[in-house]
């Protein structure tokens, strides 16, 4: 008899937890399929949470290699022991999936570990890695599988000489040279955190520019502080071969639109290059469920695909690979199934990047404003001229709020700085709430913190900012 249930979710990371708790919390039955042995899928196992460990410390070695002298503080030539960071690392990820089991046992939520396949809408069994499959039947399936590294056809990632993301986070010594292909969010990240410990990096980027899709401004100046902290960019240009021993690899490369080529060799290299959905072994063929060309799952407005009760969320549909994106439609079906009236606002999502300084971003860049023919005005504001960054010797960066120009109305707004990630989010609830560069211009702003170059950059909208 298979075991029934009113919500079975495949997959335990930031979409599928989440919607299994709100769901839980909603009165419904759930149960969660996770094929790995913890819970919490990539983010936190071999994403989001390790990285973020990883950048932490090397932003405090880095500061005390560098950044101490400058404040007094004396005899630093810190030393890296690799293990031990790495140690710190798997208990902050441990941490994080107990967490996870914790609150599925609060919630009474059901988990099995295996492979999830869809029998059929209603039906989905469970593959342990041994012993007897499981049959579970329910009134709702939610796909939340997530995504995994794009791979490029000629370089085979074996995680010791050729890395993804996660052999990026694993490594026992600091390579003394990493070619990083893909100068997007993880090139960048990981990239950060072994040239803080010492590593010679060299970024190669398929596009004339970083970080594509952010902000081009934002992106130019973080391009240029990423230099001064000595990572090598090599912009358009493409990697068309790649020679790999067990000790090195040597890419060829050449100018993106074509030309004279060079060869570039590194004892590691990181391949990020974005990532794929993740639905292997779901059965969607059997089940007649076609992905579109990217290999996403296409849904309707309710996270629905076209098998009624069968639905998706996160990396495997269309929108932007991130874990917050996730939670949100995880919450919003969750709800939808509960009787209440679940959605998503796409348009304020908000995005950091964890280099120093910090990027991070919500709603239109400038670029896509100029593009859709929107009269916006600029409000601009330099952490150079910001107390609190003085004082922490931490300058590098700005503001940059975009409005409405008949409306005032915020449409989009940028920070690179400390603490951006932090910051940005008064900004994308001033922007729910449909507000206006006044109306942050006129919130008081304590004294002195980083945000008040957020206010700062409001007031300069209006051409009024008080410390430019
Ligand atoms: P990405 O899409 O951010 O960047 C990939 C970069 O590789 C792009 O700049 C692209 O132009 C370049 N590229 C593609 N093919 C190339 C080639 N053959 N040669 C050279 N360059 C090439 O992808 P990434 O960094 O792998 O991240 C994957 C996903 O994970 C993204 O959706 C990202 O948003 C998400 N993520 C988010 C994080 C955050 O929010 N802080 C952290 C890490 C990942």
């Amino acid at each position: 008899m298979a075991e029934q249930f009113d919500l079975v979710v495949i997959g335990s990371g930031p979409g599928g937890y989440v919607c299994a708790i709100r769901a839980a919390q909603l009165g419904l039955k759930v149960a969660v399929v996770e094929k790995r042995s913890s819970f919490g899928g990539t983010c936190l196992n071999i994403g989001c949470i390790p990285s973020k460990a990883l950048l932490h410390v090397s932003e405090r070695f880095a500061e005390a290699a560098h950044g101490f002298a400058a404040m007094g503080i004396c005899g630093c030539k810190p030393k890296i022991d690799v293990a031990a960071m790495q140690a710190y690392k798997d208990k902050v990820v441990e941490a994080n999936t107990r967490g996870i089991a914790f609150l599925f046992k609060k919630n009474k939520i059901a988990s099995f570990i295996g492979t999830g396949r869809i029998v059929e809408a209603g039906r989905v069994q469970v593959m342990p890695s041994d012993g007897a499959p499981v049959e579970l039947e329910a009134q709702a399936i939610v796909i939340a599988t997530g995504s995994d590294s794009a791979a490029l056809p000629f370089l085979e990632v074996d995680e010791k000489t050729i890395l993804s993301s996660t052999g990026a986070l694993a490594l026992g010594t600091v390579p003394k040279s990493l070619v990083v292909i893909g100068a997007g969010v993880i090139g960048l990240e990981l990239g950060s955190v072994w040239r803080r410990l010492g590593a010679e990096v060299t970024v190669i980027e398929y596009l004339d520019r970083i970080l594509p899709g952010m902000d081009g401004e934002i992106a130019k100046v973080l391009h240029r502080e990423l230099k001064k902290q000595g990572m090598a960019f090599h912009l358009g240009t493409k990697v068309t071969q790649a020679k790999t021993t067990q000790r090195s690899v040597t890419l060829s490369v050449e100018p993106a639109g074509g030309g004279k080529g060079q060869t570039i060799k590194a004892q590691k290299a990181l391949v990020a290059i974005g990532r794929v959905p993740y639905t292997q072994g779901l059965g969607l063929a059997d089940i007649g469920l076609e992905t579109d060309e990217r290999g996403r799952i296409p849904v309707d407005e309710s996270f629905e695909t076209k098998i009624a009760g069968i639905y998706a969320i996160g990396d495997v549909i269309a929108g932007p690979m991130l874990a917050h994106k996730a939670e949100e439609e995880g919450v919003a079906v969750a709800e939808i199934l509960g009787g209440l009236p679940g959605e998503v606002n796409h348009d304020i999502i908000p995005a950091v990047v964890y280099t120093t300084p910090e990027a991070a971003s919500v709603g239109k860049t400038e670029e896509e404003l100029k593009a859709a023919g929107v009269d916006h005005v600029v409000g601009k504001f330099n952490f150079m001229a910001n107390g609190r960054a003085k004082a922490m010797n931490e300058t590098a960066g700005l503001v940059k709020i975009l409005a409405d120009a008949k409306t005032d109305r915020v449409l989009g707004a940028h920070i690179l700085g400390p603490m951006a990630g932090e910051m940005i989010h008064e900004i994308a609830v001033l922007m729910e709430f449909g507000g206006s560069a006044e109306d942050l211009a006129r919130t008081c702003h304590a004294h002195p913190t980083l945000s008040e170059a957020v206010r700062e950059a409001a007031l300069a909208v209006a051409g009024r900012a008080i410390h430019s």
